[in-house]
């Protein structure tokens, strides 16, 4: 796939993480920008995107993509007693990553000639690799952050302690998550630490977030961190919001049983890339989903489909018979699935998830009430937004009672509420107004397409 750069263009460049949900978004971000007809390229490591760059569909030959076999670094062994679900797998991707500096100035110093500018949006864990950007005089950084501008705002507050708080936020405050599985690791601390402070360069940071979803917290944000130079743009969501079958793949078989569903009656339970469940805690999901009595697509991955797990030896194992007692009632999938087209069916009524940020958005945006399961990082701070901000969710976990195991009964109670309740039908109209909203935000002349034309005019200018 070649891209020619024409002289007098604004050329992008990409730096993503090298893990499946932030390079997701990205991915998603060079999407958008391809409709504009601005040339894209993506600088990524081999070991890492194998999965993630075969698994996001981009119909487009705007992108360019330049993969860089940097070394391999094996993960520390797991702490026995840190109890969290962190993958410190994320540890040696972010070493190998660190790797990209060189062939990111070489990248550079290719195009930059070339064109009239160059803008460069890099992962916020990105910015030892792109610092040289200050070198050139028609290059310019964006940062961008993977998490919810909530989360973020929570982040920002914890470090400075301003703004002084409404009524409304000291009353959340009391259940923000401190700890959230994470920060008590010191190597990712100081992965953190070092690379947020390399903001410094950066002409404004960029949000998958939404106006319509997080207005208060995007402005809060702005406030603080935004009023120099600096810009803040809240541009999500990035992913899709129309479900395309691409007509070049073999849709997934899991969609034969979905059409036969009736609207709203299915539980879409998954829980990401980074999070592996362990033994105990898929008996007590599985007897919890067959007591609950309803209906529900399971997508469950041995170790060697390729996830951040990969090399570990997870297999999984259902109750005995469990596949019987359930029969047509459930659907157990054990390989990667489209999960944008599965959230935006008629039959998916509820999606049973870890809250990581990617899969927060795609469920506003279709519409589709969320049983939250937080697991690390910004996790628990985004099931609060969905739970207790939003209210277009309930907890299975709340994280205020994190060392609290999630029992089979737990998970019956929820599904149940959620699934077959007033409260659960509640919940859901609201998910579905929120989703409407969200959906015309990106419409012509909606929210979230201005902020994206504005930026798109700003960097082309
Ligand atoms: C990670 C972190 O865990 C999360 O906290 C942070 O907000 C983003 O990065 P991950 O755990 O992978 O993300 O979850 P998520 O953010 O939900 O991203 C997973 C993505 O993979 C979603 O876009 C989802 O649609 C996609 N996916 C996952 C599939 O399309 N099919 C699958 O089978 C599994």
């Amino acid at each position: 796939m070649a891209v020619i750069d024409q002289p007098d263009a604004t050329v992008v460049v990409m730096v993503p993480f090298p893990a499946q949900g932030h390079l997701n978004q990205l991915l998603h971000l060079s999407r958008l920008f391809a409709t504009y007809n601005l040339p894209i390229h993506v600088l990524t490591t081999t070991i890492h995107n194998r999965q993630a760059t075969t698994r996001i569909p981009l119909s487009t030959t705007n992108i360019t993509f330049h993969h860089h076999a940097t070394p391999h670094f094996t993960s520390p062994p797991p702490d026995p007693n840190a109890n969290t679900k962190f993958p410190t797998q994320l540890i040696p991707a972010f070493e190998s990553a660190m790797h990209l500096r060189q062939p990111f100035n070489d990248l550079i110093s290719s195009v930059a000639p070339k064109a009239k500018r160059v803008v460069v949006i890099y992962d916020y864990l990105m910015g030892k690799v792109v610092q040289d950007v200050v070198l050139h005089d028609n290059v310019e950084a964006y940062m961008f952050s993977c998490c919810s501008a909530f989360a973020s705002f929570w982040y920002h507050y914890e470090a400075k302690k301003t703004p002084k708080l409404d009524s409304e936020l000291e009353l959340l405050l009391k259940d923000v998550p401190t700890n959230d599985g994470c920060y008590s690791m010191e190597g990712w601390q100081f992965i953190v630490s070092t690379d947020v402070s390399q903001m410094k360069f950066s002409s404004g940071t960029i949000l998958d977030a939404s106006r319509v979803i997080e207005g208060k917290y995007i402005d809060l944000i702005e406030q603080e961190d935004y009023q120099g130079d600096q810009k803040l743009y809240a541009l999500g969501p990035f992913n899709p919001v129309e479900i395309t079958h691409d007509s070049s793949h073999k849709r997934h078989q899991l969609f034969d049983w979905l059409e036969k569903q009736s609207p709203n009656s299915v539980l879409y339970v998954s829980f990401g890339t980074t999070t592996s469940m362990d033994k105990k805690e898929i008996q007590e999901i599985a007897l919890g989903l067959e007591k609950s009595d309803q209906r529900f697509l399971w997508v469950l991955r041995d170790a060697d489909k390729g996830d951040i797990f990969e090399g570990e030896n997870r297999k999984i194992e259902l109750p005995k018979g469990f596949q019987e007692r359930v029969g047509e009632r459930g659907l157990v999938v054990g390989d990667w699935v489209p999960q944008l087209e599965i959230l935006g069916h008629p039959s998916t009524g509820g999606f049973m998830s870890h809250c990581g940020w990617n899969s927060c958005m795609e469920s506003m945006t279709m519409g589709v009430p969320v049983a939250a399961w937080p697991m690390h990082s910004d996790q628990p701070r985004n099931a609060m937004l969905i739970t207790k901000v939003l209210n277009v969710g309930l907890y299975v976990r709340d994280w205020t009672q994190r060392d609290e195991f999630v029992t089979s009964t737990k998970v019956e109670e929820v599904v149940r509420r959620l699934m077959a309740s007033k409260e659960g039908e509640e919940i859901r109209n609201r998910a579905a107004e929120l989703g409407a909203k969200v959906r015309q935000s990106v419409t012509d002349g909606g929210i979230t397409r201005m902020e994206l034309d504005s930026f798109v005019a700003h960097v082309t200018r």
